[in-house]
């Protein structure tokens, strides 16, 4: 990783033409952790050759799991059975990706052995109560930093006993953790979620063959079965194609196709409240593959408008808001967002870095505890900071767009976490963005 890329973008014209959008780092997490843990060989298509994901990967080869790479996107996980990892030798990094160790916390928690989780700066900042206490209430042994912070020391041979419970955040990473930990447990585990959240857990757990009955906002299932191998077939991820719907929305002129793009419900949230702004955006050839919704998204450019983002969509667009920033700022009138406090504990404080760095560009933005209200006006040049998030910085790219001059973005290297190739694929579409 260099942590000094800087990158700049401006303006260079509309967008045109059709982006093929890597694999979905959610589903991509899942289908190596589950195919891991199954009984046979495992092929996954469309796999996010992302650090993150990568990262998961390397866990699993390092507790004796192999995993071929036929080509960047496909992996073939020959499956050890529930019981069949081994040992890790040392720490397990899970780099920038919380999802890897929320989730792998929960798989762990059952194990014989005992592990260490750790993670690079920003991980190292996360909240990581929300997963000790449930799976501690399991029965699992779990250490960590003061103040629940990574690394945490996961002490295994323990027996864990299913539980009922419904977490205080409305958050996939937590349930998907607990529900890792329900394959080791006696009993039953109910979820109850405050409000839905993306279910890729419950549904590959399914696809795997694990007797599992979920709804919007509610997963049960019970211990003692065994995981069967399966083909996963990894939608391209919404979130990465959020960065060009916003890009070709606010850029006069545009028109751009994305392919087969996932639109699981619980993911599309930004596509309700574009269209509530405005914008012209056309699902094309739905198809159910592998047991998920896709569709092509053609966008043009339109004119937005502001809104009060409905809060009940907030967890439908969690990863969305810093590209929602951006289009607000352009939109005529104000917007605003409440009910996301949650952007505050993401890979950086997402809340307080749109507002900076727009604020630096010419925009206003309010900030409350728990959301922002944007009052749009010109985007003009300056240097922002990404906090070595890689939303923040694929966000100020695309305010670049329409800057009246160059938007300079710092410590860029995080993209490749979730979005390797960005830079080049933004570019082939019709975005400027260079390494300065
Ligand atoms: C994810 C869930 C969300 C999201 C993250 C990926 C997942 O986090 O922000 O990028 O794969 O389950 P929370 O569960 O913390 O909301």
């Amino acid at each position: 990783m260099n942590p000094s890329l800087v990158w700049t973008s401006r303006a260079r014209g509309p967008l045109h033409g059709a982006a093929v959008i890597p694999g979905d780092k959610s589903v991509s997490h899942r289908a190596i952790m589950l195919a891991a843990i199954a009984q046979g060989r495992s092929r996954i298509t469309g796999f996010l050759e992302g650090e993150d994901t990568r990262a998961t990967a390397a866990a699993f080869a390092q507790m004796g799991v192999w995993i071929e790479t036929p080509s960047p996107s496909e992996r073939i996980v020959h499956g050890v059975g529930l019981r069949g990892l081994r040992a890790p030798q040392a720490s397990i990094d899970c780099g920038n990706a919380g999802t890897g160790m929320r989730l792998l916390a929960g798989l762990l928690a059952g194990q014989a052995f005992d592990s260490e989780l750790r993670g690079d700066a920003s991980l190292s900042r996360r909240p990581m109560r929300r997963v000790i206490e449930p799976l501690v209430s399991m029965g699992a042994e779990i250490e960590s930093d003061e103040g629940a912070l990574p690394p945490l020391r996961i002490r295994g041979g323990h027996s864990l006993a299913g539980i009922s419970c419904t977490p205080a955040v409305a958050s996939a990473q937590v349930k998907s953790a607990i529900l890792l930990a329900a394959l080791y447990a006696h009993g039953t585990t109910v979820v109850r979620e405050v409000r839905p959240t993306r279910d890729y857990t419950e549904r590959m757990l399914e696809a795997f063959g694990w007797p599992i009955e979920f709804g919007s906002g509610w997963a049960r299932l019970a211990g003692g079965h065994a995981l069967a191998a399966t083909d996963v077939v990894v939608p391209a991820d919404f979130s990465s194609a959020a960065f060009f719907l916003v890009a070709a929305t606010i850029t006069p002129g545009s028109s751009l196709l994305l392919r087969s793009v996932g639109i699981n419900p619980r993911r599309t949230g930004l596509l309700e409240v574009l269209r509530l702004m405005g914008a012209d955006i056309t699902e094309i050839n739905p198809v159910v593959r592998g047991g998920e919704l896709l569709a092509d998204l053609q966008v043009r450019h339109a004119a937005l408008r502001g809104i009060d983002v409905p809060e009940a969509l907030v967890a439908d667009m969690i990863d969305e808001f810093p590209a929602l920033f951006v289009a607000a700022s352009v939109a005529a009138g104000t917007t605003r967002i409440r009910g996301a406090a949650e952007l505050r504990v993401k890979e950086s404080d997402r809340l307080a870095m749109m507002a900076r760095g727009l604020a630096t560009l010419g925009i206003e933005v309010d900030e409350s505890p728990d959301g922002a209200t944007i009052t749009p006006g010109t985007l003009g040049a300056g240097r922002v900071e990404s906090a070595g998030d890689h939303r923040i910085a694929m966000a100020f790219a695309v305010a670049g767009l329409v800057s009246t001059g160059i938007v300079t973005i710092n410590d860029c290297a995080n993209v490749a976490t979730s979005f390797p190739g960005f830079d080049v694929l933004a570019n082939g579409c019709g975005f400027d963005i260079r390494v300065a």
